[in-house]
């Protein structure tokens, strides 16, 4: 599919948001091994969540999902899925692949799970590392890619020291602590976002966290939940970018996630001079939620390195076509993770910049985003990364001349509806 942007000024309404998706993957797996009922409202419309949610299906989880992204989900209890004949599928999304992966090393039988042609392509050693030192047994393409075929079993708790910032990683290690026999720890470099730890205290287990340290006990049980999505602020970071950029502009998100882990977007943007108010913040399942006003402003660009980066590592591709409109543009360093994305995010972001007359320069880890600069339209290669076509949509509204995203379906991984949204707020 392709989609024509035109350049536009004066953005003006209101965005619902699709629910989070980083939430709604670790809602409907904890739901999976929880007793009882767990009913999630404004559960991610993304393809990627669908995914999870077919890959529990296989392992007989019942699950309902109604027209108003309501799901239902009948626990299983830990140790309740059972075996799929079928290779779980995970599509496009990493999140279902790496977390689930923790889980299905708890259970006392084999799964093989791959997904699409990009996912065959990214790194699971991360996770196949410390889930085999709790002692799950997992074959993998070359030692790291998919399709991998986990043994799971009875697990041994570890103490693990991330050797990458990854909230999947995380996450996996701490799910699987879920199965193993006495305490699993999580040491990370940098904080990541702590959905994760949020949703198993919703859930009622117990989990200590400490500055960098994770603990989780093994055998706790989760009940079922009650609880609400908050809409993703990863997807609202485009209209947070089309809103600034397009003069004259006001819009308003509804219903917001800030997790802290996640917040650095709003934060970065609003230190460069961003007009974002924070309207309004109040808790949805242990999630911090607020509507966010945006506004159109000048941006002066800086440096975003280090442990600043997992707090906007989804959101570099928007801050990258921002910076084309800053005073000083914006220098991205320590995000060599872009590089085994859904795309290499790096080369995407800089080809598609070059591509609408950019000055950018490419580093192994990031890249240099030259400010105050006249983009060009044209038409945009996605590489199938749903995060490259909105922030080009984006980069659309302020060049001269058409914007053609090629490939434009694949906004969906993440964001079902993303191209309508802006046009209504053109008006
Ligand atoms: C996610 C963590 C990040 C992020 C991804 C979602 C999560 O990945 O890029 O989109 O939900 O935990 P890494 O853990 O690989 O950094």
């Amino acid at each position: 599919m392709k989609v024509t942007i035109r350049p536009s000024p004066r953005l003006s309404g209101r965005v619902q948001l699709p629910g989070d998706k980083s939430v709604s993957h670790r809602l409907a797996m904890l739901g999976a091994i929880a007793e009882g009922v767990t009913r999630i409202a404004n559960f991610a419309t993304s393809h990627d969540c669908h995914s999870t949610l077919a890959c529990l299906s296989l392992m007989s989880v019942p699950i309902a999902v109604e027209s108003n992204h309501q799901v239902t989900i009948q626990g299983r209890g830990l140790l309740g899925l059972k075996p799929s004949s079928e290779t779980l599928d995970a599509q496009n999304s990493g999140s279902t692949i790496r977390m689930l992966s923790g889980i299905l090393a708890g259970q006392k039988f084999a799964t093989r799970i791959s997904g699409d042609e990009s996912l065959q392509k990214r790194p699971m050693n991360r996770i196949m590392a410390p889930l085999t030192q709790m002692g799950a047994h997992i074959e993998a393409i070359q030692g790291n890619y998919p399709p991998l075929t986990i043994h799971g079993g009875r697990l041994r708790p570890i103490c693990y020291e991330l050797p990458v910032a990854s909230a999947q990683v995380k996450s996996a290690v701490l799910l699987a602590g879920l199965y193993a026999e006495g305490e699993t720890t999580v040491v990370e470099p940098v904080l990541t976002r702590n959905h994760t730890e949020l949703a198993l205290r919703g859930f009622g287990a117990e989990v200590k966290a400490d500055r960098n340290t994770v603990s989780v006990r093994g055998g706790q049980k989760l009940r079922g939940i009650e609880t609400t999505v908050p809409g993703d602020l990863s997807s609202a970071a485009f209209f947070i970018g089309a809103a600034t950029l397009a003069a004259g502009s006001e819009v308003i998100l509804e219903e917001v996630g800030l997790n802290p882990g996640r917040r650095g977007i709003v934060d970065l943007l609003a230190g460069m001079g961003a007009s974002i108010e924070i309207l309004d913040t109040r808790l949805h399942g242990g999630e911090p939620v607020a509507d966010l006003r945006v506004r159109t402003a000048g941006l002066r660009g800086g440096r975003i390195f280090g442990a600043q980066i997992p707090q906007v590592i989804d959101e570099i591709p928007i801050l990258a076509v921002m910076a084309t409109q800053s005073e000083e543009g914006i220098e991205i360093r320590d995000a060599g993770e872009l590089r085994v994305k859904e795309s290499d995010r790096i080369r995407s972001i800089v080809e598609n910049l070059r591509a609408m007359g950019a000055d950018v320069e490419e580093f192994e880890d990031g890249l240099a985003v030259a400010g105050r600069q006249r983009l060009q339209g044209t038409v945009i290669k996605t590489y199938n990364d749903h995060r490259i076509a909105m922030a080009f949509a984006v980069a659309g509204l302020v060049a001269r001349g058409d914007t053609v995203i090629e490939g434009a379906e694949c906004a969906a991984v993440s964001f079902p509806g993303f191209f309508e949204a802006l046009e209504k707020l053109k008006g």
